[in-house]
């Protein structure tokens, strides 16, 4: 099957630039959102993406305008009825994902492939919310989506191994690196990484070094484009909260349970760059400065 069209739901971080490179990678595509202001917000963001990218001549003004009219918002799930694919990027909670998943099995024609980017929550769970679990599979993206070369191609025990193929060349087919990660909690990418951040925390905890030197190590001891702390904020505690939780729930591991600290930021609102404040304070957003705790 030839995909030509493409569908995301979900407009916001992970869903705008999930369906920018889309867009951008030659596929009619339609994103939805549930309110017309959240889908605002979402485009505006595209919008501001592509013209970023003009400026800087990274594309012409004739390629972000062929960009543009390639993608359609919408607030109507119907919209997604005739898509060959469809990558949900909505909240990450089990029911949600359940719920929308049925509801688009039942308009969808049996040939669409379904695929969720969710980073934690188990892909066989969604997939059996639908009758086509084995044209399901995971699509994980990474933030920033544009500018982020991977994409976690997952398969379930159920996954029809044409389908995979098809998925792993469409994720080519996106400028994107496919890797193959089965359905365990958290994939390839977290499985490494959630830990990695966790400990950052308990070496904060224990007073291995302060803030900055722990970033700076990082940085500069390992080539890491940000340090752990620095990227807990980027990606939000919220979502490492929960994430860890999950695996945690999982693995019963102690290298995934939630440092003190980090529940208690979370508890606090101190969810990161997005709250204004996290390990580091946004009040400038060009001069992060360290908190002191
Ligand atoms: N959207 C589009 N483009 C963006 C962008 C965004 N949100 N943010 C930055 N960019 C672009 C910039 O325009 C710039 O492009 P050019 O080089 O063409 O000019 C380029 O990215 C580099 O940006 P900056 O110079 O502003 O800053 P930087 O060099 O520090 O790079 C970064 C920013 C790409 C975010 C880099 O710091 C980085 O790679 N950080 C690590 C990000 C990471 O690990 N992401 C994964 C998180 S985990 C996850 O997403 C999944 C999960 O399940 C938790």
């Amino acid at each position: 099957m030839a995909i030509q069209k493409v569908g995301v739901v979900g407009c916001g971080l992970m869903g705008s630039g999930i369906a920018q490179v889309c867009a951008a990678s030659g596929f009619a595509t339609v994103v939805r959102e549930v309110s017309g202001e959240l889908l605002d917000k979402g485009l505006k963001s595209i919008d501001k993406n592509l013209n970023r990218l003009a400026e800087k001549g990274a594309i012409t003004e004739a390629a972000k305008g062929e960009i543009r009219g390639r993608l359609k918002g919408t607030t109507v799930i119907e919209d997604l009825k005739n898509c060959d694919v469809i990558i949900e990027a909505i909240i990450e909670q089990l029911p949600a994902k359940r719920e929308l998943f049925g509801a688009l099995d039942a308009i969808c024609p049996p040939t669409t492939i379904f695929a969720s980017n969710t980073s934690s929550l188990t892909i066989t769970e969604i997939a059996t919310a639908t009758k086509r679990p084995q044209r399901f599979v995971g699509l994980h993206f990474f933030n920033p989506v544009p500018v982020m070369k991977l994409v976690e191609v997952v398969r379930t025990i159920a996954t029809d191994p044409a389908v995979y193929e098809e998925m792993l060349a469409f994720g080519a087919k996106l400028g994107k690196t496919p890797v193959r990660a089965h359905d365990g909690t958290g994939f390839i990418v977290n499985r490494l990484l959630v830990p990695y951040l966790l400990d950052a925390i308990r070496a904060l905890e224990e007073g291995v070094g302060s803030i900055e030197d722990i970033d700076n190590s990082m940085k500069l001891g390992c080539g890491h484009p940000m340090g752990p702390l620095t990227l807990l904020d980027f990606v939000g505690l919220d979502t490492t909260y929960y994430i860890s939780q999950i695996m945690f729930e999982e693995f019963k591991e102690r290298r995934f349970a939630a440092p003190p600290l980090l529940k208690r930021m979370v508890l606090a609102g101190w969810n990161g760059r997005k709250a204004g404040r996290g390990f580091y304070d946004y009040a400038d957003p060009q001069k992060p400065k360290a908190m002191k705790f």
